[in-house]
């Protein structure tokens, strides 16, 4: 067996047609691990469904605002060894700017959808025991940036809710941890904005870049931690949030 082997296990993945979703997906077959993959975006499902390793991974499109569509994919997953929640949206609103709307589509992917997720997958028993699940928060609940208040604080609402998980869960040897990783080269910083999504600006990546004496972070960054904290070599890690990104200043 080769250090973070995922052979036998079987992960499901959100947000896998799009950055650390995706490049998440492709590791875990690399390491052996069989994933099934969902997104919205069929056409960017099947571009990582291309790049996956090995036979047996399943892609089913979805958009997780339904919780009619959650069940649904509830409903055909097989039996689980690990969640990886990566769906997630930004979307900058300055404090006093904030409506109903912006809270609702924030909170609704950042925070409900794998809230509501998990637990219909431990309804449906079928999350084995010993399972891993990952949530993806930030940095910037520690270190906010301007117009970060509703985002933030989505994350945030998900690094208690992991927490509590780890306790609700540890008897089955089921374990839940959080990721807060700092800018990372995704589609989410280098593609134009879509909904929902931070339109960032050559000059203020340029402010952003400097912040880090390491440099930003690669998609393959984040994904290595996700199959450490997928595999049995962290089997006694539960219930911690892994800052990613060097000193941010
Ligand atoms: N990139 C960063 O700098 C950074 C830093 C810290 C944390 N994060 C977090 O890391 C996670 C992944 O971010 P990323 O950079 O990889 O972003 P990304 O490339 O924009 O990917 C976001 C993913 O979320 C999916 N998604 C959004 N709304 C959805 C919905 N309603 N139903 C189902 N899927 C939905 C997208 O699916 P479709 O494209 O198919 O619509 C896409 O696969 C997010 O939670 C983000 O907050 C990112």
């Amino acid at each position: 067996m080769n250090f973070c082997d995922l052979i036998g296990k079987t992960i499901l993945i959100t947000g896998a047609s799009s950055g650390i979703g995706k490049q998440a997906a492709i590791s875990i077959t690399k390491q052996g691990g069989k994933v099934i993959i969902s997104g919205r975006d069929k056409k960017k499902l099947d571009n990582s469904f291309a790049e996956l390793k090995g036979t047996d991974n399943q892609l089913i499109a979805a958009d997780l605002k339904s919780e009619d569509q959650i069940q649904k994919l509830v409903d055909v997953i097989p039996e689980l060894n690990g969640i990886v929640h990566c769906a997630g949206i930004i979307g900058p609103t300055p404090a006093k700017f904030i409506q109903q709307e912006n809270i609702d589509k924030m909170f609704r992917i950042n925070f409900e959808v794998p809230v509501l997720l998990t637990a219909k997958i431990l309804m449906s028993k079928k999350l084995q025991n010993n399972s891993s699940i990952v949530f993806i928060s930030t940095v910037a609940t520690k270190s906010p940036y301007f117009g970060g208040s509703l985002y933030n604080s989505s994350k945030s609402a998900i690094e208690a809710y992991s927490l509590t998980l780890a306790l609700e869960l540890a008897n089955k040897g089921i374990r839940s941890n959080c990721i807060s990783p700092g800018l990372v080269n995704t589609p989410l910083i280098s593609e134009p904005a879509k909904e929902g999504q931070m339109e960032i600006v050559e000059d203020s990546l340029q402010r952003y870049l400097k912040k880090y004496p390491m440099g930003i972070g690669e998609p393959e960054d984040v994904a290595n931690t996700i199959v450490f904290l997928l595999s049995d070599e962290s089997k006694w890690i539960s219930g911690t949030n892994i800052t990613m990104g060097g000193i941010i200043q």
